[in-house]
């Protein structure tokens, strides 16, 4: 099935995503704070990933829109925003716009404000994913982890269900629902081992996998 699909967020993560939503042949509109200035962006990130405008240029069936914009009339969100920006920005959007739709989030709670590595600012008793969903009861939160073993977890098991096909539709064939959307606290506290394997190996390009 075809989806109409906000994917909020500019960086790398949201371009993966959004490309390869694309490529699955789903309509899909990229949502930032402000097209122009984003569009005239020149500098790689801090990762060394092509300014948006390049990979905008070979992606032009995707809409760059404003955030608020960006999820009008869509099926799904996808919360691809760094971890600090995500709860501002759907405030921004409101709780009107957002009503009870899907919320792919993809965020992590990451706090850069003390070095590296990033701490993160939410863990243990509470988790960014429960904030989302507190803050916008009716939004059906997912969230959804990983790579080799993508790990979902929310309240609204018809919202898992529809996001567990689409990672699958990605080629993610290991994917475990945790349960409710607590359960959020141990994916987003796998962030601190996975920063120090990152450091270890010099790479990002690795990830979970678990054995039975
Ligand atoms: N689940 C996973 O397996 C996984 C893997 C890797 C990363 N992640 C997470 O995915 C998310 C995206 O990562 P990324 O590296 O692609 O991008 P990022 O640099 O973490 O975030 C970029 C996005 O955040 C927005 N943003 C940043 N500061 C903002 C502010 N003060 N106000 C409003 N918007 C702001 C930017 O808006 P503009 O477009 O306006 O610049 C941009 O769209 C992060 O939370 C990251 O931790 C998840």
């Amino acid at each position: 099935m075809n989806l109409k699909i906000a994917v909020l967020g500019t960086g790398s993560v949201g371009q993966t995503l959004a490309g390869r939503l694309t490529e699955l042949g789903h309509s899909v509109k990229v949502g930032t704070r402000d097209v122009a200035s984003t569009m005239s962006r020149t500098e790689p990130d801090a990762m060394g990933n092509a300014p948006f405008a390049t990979w905008e240029a070979a992606h032009v069936e995707v809409q760059l829109t404003t955030f608020a914009d960006a999820v009008v009339d869509v099926d799904v969100i996808v919360n691809a925003l760094s971890g600090s920006a995500s709860l501002p920005v759907l405030q921004s959007i409101g709780a009107q716009r957002l009503a009870d739709k899907i919320l792919l989030d993809v965020a992590n709670p990451l706090d850069s404000s003390k070095g590296s590595p990033p701490t993160l600012f939410v863990k243990d008793d509470d988790s960014l994913g429960e904030q989302i969903q507190r803050a916008f009861p009716d939004l059906k939160v997912v969230l959804a982890d990983g790579d080799h073993t993508v790990f979902v977890s929310g309240n609204d098991s018809t919202a898992k269900q529809a996001v567990t096909t689409l990672l699958e539709s990605f080629g993610h064939t290991d994917v475990i629902d945790l349960g409710d959307i607590s359960t959020a606290r141990g994916t987003e506290m796998l962030l601190p081992i996975w920063l120090r394997l990152m450091g270890s190996l010099n790479t990002v390009m690795f990830n979970f996998k678990v054995v039975r």
